[in-house]
């Protein structure tokens, strides 16, 4: 297989330890995987997920990668990237109307990808089974990426990425992690060793999903990773106040962007369990910066609020 998106597992995105003491109380340390960090427009769990795609497009031989996502997705954002610096024609079909175009998507569409614009109740219809040939039929042949990046080929970038992790530290970890799908939590669950327990923190209210991690999950150990709701999980596009609030002293203390969606929470959450001793004493957390800093601008967010002093 030519194994060109992995060329960017060859050098390890560093694990930055948070200064701030709510962050080590009890001997606690933290630190935040930047994987935001591996590229400045792939980076985060996109290019985790995709690159198994695109080496499974490449040795399929499509020449064009489509995919399904909102008008505020970081994935097709991220699939509209790969496939110009890759050389794949690339198509979004997105939930909406092309009068609800985005910064997001006006760049997507700048990078090569074509849009595709379908209303909610087709857009529900992704879950069936032939939806992938239904498009096919439509746009020609092209490989079917499912909505973030998810289903098997996405176990590959996930597994270079739990291996550079294990390798960085050693111990009992727990690994945090944002969840949308629960396809990162799933892919670094079955590749970690056992001496990683896995957090994930759910951004949406999505009653379906612990049952259907369950099922993923169904080899792993129960015991080895948990699920935890988040603050705001209601409100998909908006950023709370507490949560704007949190977003404007983490990056003002620690200097490290976050995104209004998924790590903003996760970490959140997290401090809220430091501060309640559910995490144990004396332990290391790895916390997954997932990336998404593009969507700050739906938030009016700039690039990074607050320079660290
Ligand atoms: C920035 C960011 N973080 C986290 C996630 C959640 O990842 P997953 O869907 O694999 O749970 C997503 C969605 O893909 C995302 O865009």
């Amino acid at each position: 297989m030519n194994m060109f998106p992995l060329d960017a597992f060859s050098h390890p995105v560093r694990l930055q330890f948070l200064q701030g003491e709510e962050w080590s109380a009890r001997g606690i340390r933290v630190a935040i995987k930047r994987e935001d960090e591996r590229d400045a427009l792939l980076g985060g769990n996109k290019w985790c997920k995709l690159a198994g795609h695109l080496a499974l497009a490449r040795e399929q031989g499509f020449s064009r990668l489509l995919s399904v996502g909102g008008i505020w997705s970081n994935h097709l954002h991220a699939l509209a990237h790969a496939g110009q610096r890759f050389g794949f024609e690339t198509v979004g079909v997105v939930r909406g109307t092309p009068d609800a175009m985005t910064a997001m998507l006006r760049e997507a569409a700048a990078a090569g990808m074509q849009l595709e614009f379908v209303s909610r109740e087709h857009y529900r219809s992704r879950q069936q089974a032939e939806w992938p040939a239904h498009l096919a039929k439509r746009f020609g042949p092209c490989l079917y990426i499912p909505e973030g990046g998810a289903g098997a080929p996405s176990a590959l970038g996930l597994a270079m990425l739990a291996r550079e992790i294990a390798a960085q530290i050693s111990g009992s970890v727990i690994l945090a992690t944002p969840v949308g799908s629960g396809t990162t939590l799933a892919g670094l669950r079955a590749e970690l060793p056992s001496r990683f327990t896995v957090w994930g923190f759910q951004a949406f209210a999505d009653a379906g999903l612990p049952a259907r991690l369950r099922q993923v999950l169904v080899a792993a150990d129960p015991s080895s990773w948990r699920l935890f709701s988040t603050p705001a999980m209601r409100a998909h596009r908006e950023l709370a106040v507490e949560l704007a609030d949190f977003l404007r002293s983490f990056e003002m203390a620690e200097g490290i962007p976050l995104d209004p969606v998924y790590t903003v929470r996760m970490l959140s959450r997290l401090r809220s369990l430091i501060a309640d001793g559910t995490v144990p004493d004396g332990s290391t957390v790895i916390a997954l910066h997932t990336g998404g800093l593009q969507g700050r601008r739906g938030h009016d967010l700039p690039q990074m609020l607050v320079q660290a002093a």
